[in-house]
Order: structure tokens, then sequence, then C-alpha cells
């Protein structure tokens, strides 16, 4: 397999995190430049036969939830970000192990609630970059088991709830580890950034200490190691990569060793260049993407719990990007940020529940489509089913009266809303038929019909979908 990217010269520091919202975690400075406007991480590796195999489950799963879990739900600090970015100090963030209990940590009833949202699979922070762990590593002392009254692996029980559900199970890793003694023991080739401001992700100038770094390496590949083998995940959910070089990370040799023994798991972007589809973050991409991807976004604007943060979207504005996802060809990954006790905030709650009760109802515009018509045909979010013969109209405002496509040269056979046996009129004015121009399409959409959050029209096709563009 050959990689599409090129590894960046490191010229000095780039803002990639800024999340934009208040009281969110922003990425300081990092390592990895942006080419040609294409952020980090949507740079995958190419696609062979196998590897699009492998990936069918994860493009047809669409909906995917996100957990942020640990110790920085107890003082709802943000996840990690908070001692890096000097809001508290590194002791005063520990000191929140003491306060993680996971009392109330029921994973079979998370997996049943994602199954309620219409979720497929799920990714649970099994180490965030403050480096605790969330289950029993044998490779440090810093995990919930020794540091937390909670004091036991948290993993097992939610790769075998998600199991037990169906749901596929995904494991978000930090590859930097802002606790670990050897982490800060060198600088990318080239670096040029403030090393005193960070002092957990660089050393000062002169103590630089590559065997250090080898040693972190280890550390790093048994962590990986541990998680291979005792969850299998089918979905290895890396994170923290800017701080180096895909050379320091050795990244290529780790794709090489968890497919080795794992040749079905997926791998996402966030490994310098060396997974195997996009993550973009927090904004649904407005290009399409190239291959396979997945926007990760909140519900409120902070990844882990916080009770200082109740600027919450509606469901209607999630269920809108999710359309949106679905029109643009990616998944989505909602994240959670559950209290620490496991309890998941009912706002939250309630956000998937509105989801799921969407897709139940609007399911055959949902898991078997594909992205659809290119802008300017329809004023929305639209889909293809598999045999490109229904385009799914994704309404997200209440239209005056009718609705209107263009550029279809099909016969149309039918108009329908989805979820509804309900069948529209329409009619068609203009176009040149000497020219194959189509007119344009007038569909008349009732009151009545309309969802509460996004109403889905499906326009059955004669044929294969056959487009005029200009
Ligand atoms: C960003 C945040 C990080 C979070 C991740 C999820 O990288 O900095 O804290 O875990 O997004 O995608």
């Amino acid at each position: 397999m050959k990689s599409t990217i090129k590894i960046l010269p490191l010229i000095g520091l780039l803002l990639i995190g800024l999340l934009g919202c208040k009281d969110t975690a922003v990425k300081e400075e990092t390592t990895v430049k942006e080419e040609n406007n294409v952020p980090a991480h949507y740079k995958t590796m190419q696609q062979d036969e196998a590897s699009l195999l492998k990936m069918r489950w994860f493009e047809e799963a669409k909906l995917g939830i996100f957990i942020h879990w640990g110790i920085y739900a107890v003082n709802g600090t943000a996840e990690s970000w908070a001692f890096f970015n000097k809001e508290v100090s590194y002791d005063d963030y520990m000191k929140q192990a003491d306060g993680f209990t996971a009392s109330k940590y029921d994973p079979s009833a998370w997996a049943k609630l994602f199954i309620e949202a219409g979720a497929k699979y799920a990714v649970l922070t099994s180490k965030h970059h403050d480096g605790v762990a969330l289950w029993d590593t044998k490779m440090s002392d810093l995990s919930v088991v020794n540091k937390t009254p909670a004091g036991r692996d948290l993993l097992t029980p939610y790769v075998k709830a998600l199991r037990d559900e169906g749901l596929k199970v995904g494991l978000y890793y930090s590859h930097l580890d802002w606790s670990h003694p050897d982490y800060a023991s060198i600088v990318p080739p080239g670096f040029e950034g403030d090393r005193d401001r960070n002092p957990f992700a660089y050393p000062a100038k002169g103590e630089e200490n590559p065997e250090a770094w080898d040693r972190f390496l280890d550390f790093h590949r048994g962590q990986i190691t541990e998680i291979m083998e005792q969850f299998h995940p089918d979905l290895y959910w890396f994170d923290g990569d800017w701080e180096r070089t895909a050379e320091q990370w050795k990244m290529e040799e780790l794709r090489e060793y968890i497919l080795s023994a794992q040749p079905e798991a997926i791998l996402n972007s966030r490994m310098s260049g060396y997974g195997d589809y996009a993550t973009p973050e927090q904004g649904v991409p407005i290009n399409p993407v190239d291959g396979t991807w997945e926007l990760c976004m909140t519900i409120n604007d902070n990844w882990g719990f916080r009770q200082s943060d109740t600027n919450f979207k509606s469901s209607r504005q999630i269920i809108q990007t999710f359309a949106e996802c679905l029109g643009t060809g990616g998944n989505l990954l909602l994240d959670i940020g559950p209290q620490e006790d496991g309890t998941i905030p009912d706002e939250q709650v309630q956000v998937l529940k509105d989801l799921g009760s969407w897709i139940s109802k609007h399911e055959e515009a949902v898991y078997l489509t594909k992205r659809g018509l290119p802008n300017g045909h329809f004023y929305g979010p639209t889909t293809l089913n598999k045999e490109k013969n229904i385009v799914y109209l994704y309404l997200l405002d209440t239209p005056k009266e009718y609705i209107t496509l263009k550029g279809i040269r099909n016969v149309i056979k039918n108009i329908r809303v989805v979820g509804s046996d309900q069948v529209l009129t329409s009619k068609k004015f203009g176009g040149a038929v000497w020219q194959k121009i189509p007119g344009i399409l007038y569909i008349d959409v009732p009151e009545e019909v309309i969802d509460e959050y996004i109403t889905v029209i499906a326009v059955e096709l004669e044929g294969e979908l056959d487009l005029y563009h200009n």
C-alpha cells in the first residue's frame, strides 16, 4: 500500500485545534502543518481492494457515539488541556482522581442508549493526553484502577456491553502522554516553538534525550499491545500525533504492527496520515472529502463533562448536522461527556433519543445511502440509494408551498415522503428537450407532511440517476 501523503517539512508552529467556543480546549502550538489548506487530519492512506472491503461496515454505520470520560469530569476541567494551558496546576488537575468513582457506571445502559440513538459503533477514551488509563495497564501505574476510587478496569465491561448489543467497538488512544516522564524528551527537526510554554510536550533546549524517547515508544507500543490483546477493538481512534513527526512516532511501523495482528481493524487518520479515514472535527466539511471520513462533534462546547458548559445544541441542530454529514458522504461521531460517576447528562441523553427517533422514521434515507447530488441541484443535503435510482432530499427548513429540484434528466416515477405513505405531486417547467436540458421540477410540500426536525422526500427515478450540469 502506498502512502498518498508526503511527510511535510516541519516549519514552526501552527494552530490547528481552535474549536472556537468558550471554555473549549484549544489545541496549543502544534507541529503538523496544513498543506494547500488541507488539514492534517484529512490525510489518509490510499485504499486498496482489501481496505475498501474492511471499511464497509464503517461506511454503512453513519453514526457513532464518542465518549470522553476521565478524571477531568470530577471538577469539570477541560480534558487534559486544563493543565497544559495552565488553567489549573498539574497537581490540582491530577487531584481530580480522588473524586472519580464510576459508581453508577452501567455500560450496558450506555450501549442500549446508543442503539436507541441509531448508532452502530462507539469510541471511548481509553487514555487521553493526561495519560490516565481506563484499564489495568501494566505499563505504568497511572490508571483509574490504581489512582481513583473507581478502582477497576472500565474498558472490559464497556467492550462486552457493546458487543452484547451488536455495536462495533472503538477505542480512543492518545499517542502523546503529558504525564509520562520520558515523553517530553525530543522535538521535531527544525522545531522553533516555545519549549518553556510546553514543558509537558518538549524538553528544554539542550535537554533532548533520544534514549528516553525510545523508552517512551516502548511504553506506547506496550499500551497499544495491551489494548490489542485485551480488547481487539474494531476501530482504533488515535489522537495526539501532532507533537512529533511520523518518523519519530514510527507510524508506518505501528500501522503494520496492528494490521498484521488484526487485518480487519480500522485506523483513523490521526496517525500522521497512516490511517484509513479522515477525521474532520467540529465542522461539517464544506467541500466533498476524498475517501471515507467521519466528523467528530460535541453536543455542547466540550468533549468531556463540564458543569459550566450548558451551551447545548438542540436536537434539531444535531439532526441537521447529521443530515449534512450524510449528504456530504461521511459519518457523524457524536460526543457525549459522562459525569465522574458514569451518568450521561440529561441534555445529551435527550439529543441521542431524539436523533434515534428521527433516524428510525427515516431509516431508508440513512444507513444505505451514499453522498448525493453535487451542489446546485437542490438547496439542502441530498443522498442517493445504492442503486442510484432514488434521490433523498433533506428539507432543513419548512418550504413555502414547494421545493425545486434541477438537472434531473430521468423520468420521475414517484415522489413520496419518507416515513409515511404520503405521495407528493409535482410539475416540471421549462427545459430544452433537443439539448437534453431538463426542466425545473417543482415538488409540492404541504404543511401536514413536515417532520418535527427534518422532512425527507424520496424522488424515485426511472433508471440510474442521469444528471445535467450547465
Ligand atoms: C481534539 C481535542 C481533544 C479531543 C479530540 C477529539 O483533538 O483537543 O481533547 O479529545 O479533539 O477529537
